[in-house]
């Protein structure tokens, strides 16, 4: 393994080593850059112990830097930030208490160097390199760390214990850095996360989901989760999603595991995309399996209806989560609702109209929920998800064809409600509903083109036949 740091970084830290010299303060870098840095992954944030007054180095260093940088002080906790660059320098003075900034713990008693990596949450979070004149580089490794490191292993600097009574988010952060770092988290540290899984309870919602965004966007999510229900914290935080872990058998009739089902659906969302709303979608578009499961003893196990109470379903878990109720949630909402939409359609034929429709609906989120179906196919049956596939290769054509042909990607039908009021001289009311209505199905069912002439004039007759306005 080796340390890499870009020139502009070498600059910092010599500016750092000498703002420190002048304060006569022994100063280190710690935490995540040093471990990113070892693994050569990207780190926007450096964390700066110094052992003495962090606010003032930094204030120092900011006298050194042009143009001078803005310092973000926070006196309670003793820290101080500053951006400079691509960077983020956080500087804190060495201390014996528990570390996050979001934490509400106020700042404590100063500490040594040990003290401080002693309260850090993972080994592999707790190296530190020397950034003073007489050992500058010395990479001091006081729990085994680079160890650790090349090991992939997560393990809890002192007795798991002590480090998750201090932050109980850390249980969900050492899921999380297994998770991202493909590491296995060791044995005492695991078993120590099962017994204070409760402790999760008193952690804010906001910090919990920040650390399940990160556990998400990661490249393989689902070996996340499984720890988070292996660990018992999945059912803490996210009953619902828990819920579909296990197999009920009737009559010698099993239906899927819908936890493992649900987690294969990720990993391949994930494989075609970035976005964490297409990924919260794949997590919930089977959220209602387990409340509308039933069993029929001449059809086996249904879940009728999953899709649109699973999107009703949404709105409730994004606020439990913390999550945005903006158009995020709807988009979610819409994908959970329409999952089945193009499934269905392989299955018989596909048609025109029923292609139409579902462009209509989907709108120009088309294109992500013909992804999430695609995932969707996951069978151990070769043979099924073969002609799944096949089916699916059919319709996403056909859905070309039929777009280009009539244009329906965010359609809007040719005639609007303001110009129905305007040519009958009405109020907003049920009647230009009903007009409305019947001519975007008439377009959608084929019955008359996606022109402006045509849905006029069927627009006319429809009145007409309806006896009501009258038409001159
Ligand atoms: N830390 C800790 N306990 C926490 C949070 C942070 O001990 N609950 C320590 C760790 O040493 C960590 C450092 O503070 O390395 C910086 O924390 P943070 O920026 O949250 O995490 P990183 O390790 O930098 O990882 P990432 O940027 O991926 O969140």
């Amino acid at each position: 393994m080796v340390f890499n740091i870009k020139p502009y970084e070498r600059k910092i830290f010599e500016l750092i080593q000498e703002s420190a010299s002048e304060l006569n303060v022994p100063v280190y870098v710690v935490g995540g850059y040093v471990r990113d840095r070892l693994l050569s992954r990207e780190s926007k944030d450096l964390d700066v112990v110094c052992v003495g007054d962090g606010i003032s180095l930094a204030e120092q260093l900011a006298s050194k830097l042009r143009p001078t940088p803005y310092i973000a002080v926070y006196r309670r906790f003793g820290t101080a930030m500053i951006r400079h660059q691509e960077l983020e320098v956080e500087f804190v003075g060495a201390r014996k208490e528990s570390y996050s900034l979001d934490s509400r713990k106020p700042a404590v008693e100063n500490g040594t160097l040990e003290d401080d990596q002693n309260r850090r949450d993972f080994t592999i979070n707790a190296l530190a390199v020397s950034l003073n004149e007489d050992d500058y580089g010395r990479i001091i490794d006081s729990f085994n760390g680079f160890y650790d490191l090349e090991h992939k292993i997560i393990r809890t600097p002192l007795n798991p214990d002590i480090t998750f009574s201090d932050d109980p988010l850390r249980m969900m952060r050492a899921i999380r850095f297994a998770t991202q770092l493909d590491f296995t988290i060791e044995e005492k540290t695991l078993k120590s996360i099962i017994k204070n899984k409760q402790r999760i309870n008193i952690v804010s919602k906001e910090r919990i989901s920040v650390e399940l965004e990160k556990i998400i966007m990661s490249d393989r999510p689902a070996k996340g989760f499984k720890l988070l229900f292996d660990t018992g914290l999945l059912q803490i935080i996210f009953p619902e999603m828990a819920a579909l872990q296990g197999v009920e058998i009737q009559n010698n009739i099993g239906h899927k595991d819908n936890f493992y089902h649900t987690l294969e659906v990720l990993e391949n969302v994930c494989k075609e995309s970035n976005d964490l709303w297409l990924r919260w979608a794949a997590i919930l578009h089977d959220i209602a399996k387990p409340p509308t499961k039933r069993f029929y003893p001449n059809l086996g196990w249904t879940f009728h209806g999953h899709e649109a109470l699973g999107a009703a379903m949404v709105p409730r878990i994004f606020k439990k989560l913390k999550l945005p109720l903006d158009t995020k949630m709807k988009y979610v909402q819409k994908l959970v609702l329409l999952h089945l939409r193009p499934i269905a359609l392989t299955n018989e034929l596909v048609t025109d109209s029923a292609v139409r429709r579902l462009l209509f609906d989907a709108g120009e989120d088309i294109d992500d929920l013909m992804t999430l179906c695609k995932a969707d196919i996951t069978s151990k049956n070769e043979g099924k998800v073969n002609r799944y596939k096949e089916n699916y290769k059919v319709l996403m054509e056909k859905i070309k064809e039929v777009e280009e042909k009539d244009h329906l990607r965010n359609w809007q039908p040719p005639i609007s409600g303001d110009e129905i009021m305007d040519i009958f001289k009405l109020p907003p009311s049920r009647e230009v509903g009903i007009l409305k209505t019947a001519i975007r199905e008439a377009i959608l069912d084929g019955e008359i083109p996606n022109e402006y002439d045509a849905a006029y004039h069927f627009m006319m007759q429809k009145a007409k036949e309806l006896s009501m306005v009258n038409i001159k």
